[in-house]
């Protein structure tokens, strides 16, 4: 059964990873209107994962004795200044959701939850994955300015196939 802290903050985290879908959705949007295919497909793709977050967050607290509140979304900004501009953005944002989950981390320790303390573990890893490779992407769009942008389209289009196959064969 979930502590009235621990579930308080859990479904806190709902209406962030609901955003953070939203947001990638908005960004998705201007880039495939901006004729960035790569790039909208890279956020897509994010758009779904962080939905799959959503998910495991409200599947989590119902399972453990609380209840998930699925909450009003704010809108998401509809035009960014550059894909690079866009980008820090990706990056900014995710070092927040980083700061949240530990956060949360924090407070299943001062509750002694050690069950959604272990459950978390699979978003601290997440996390670390997410920032590292859209800070990958912030690197490269700042070796190559806004020159190049059709060959970084064409580059980020096949990122996530390679991260999924090496995810597949454990690389
Ligand atoms: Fe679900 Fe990337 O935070």
């Amino acid at each position: 059964m979930l502590k009235t802290k621990v579930e308080e903050v859990l479904v806190n985290q709902i209406e962030k990873e609901a955003y953070s879908s939203n947001l990638y959705l908005a960004m998705a949007v201007w880039a495939e209107t901006n004729g960035f295919e790569g790039v909208s497909n890279w956020l897509y793709a994010q758009a779904e994962e962080e939905r799959l977050h959503l998910f495991k967050f409200i599947r989590y607290v119902n399972e453990r004795g609380g209840k998930a509140v699925i909450p009003a979304i704010e809108q998401p900004p509809t035009t960014f200044a550059s894909v690079k501009d866009m980008f820090d953005q990706v990056l900014e944002h995710e070092t927040y959701i980083s700061e949240l989950i530990n956060n949360i981390v924090g407070t299943c320790l001062q509750e002694g939850d050690f069950t959604t303390h272990t459950w978390l573990q699979w978003f601290v890893t997440e996390q670390i994955e997410e920032e590292a490779s859209v800070r990958g992407i912030c690197d490269k769009l700042a070796l190559i300015g806004d020159h190049n942008l059709y060959l970084f389209d064409k580059d980020i289009m096949g990122l996530r196939a390679q991260a999924k196959s090496a995810d597949s064969t454990g690389a």
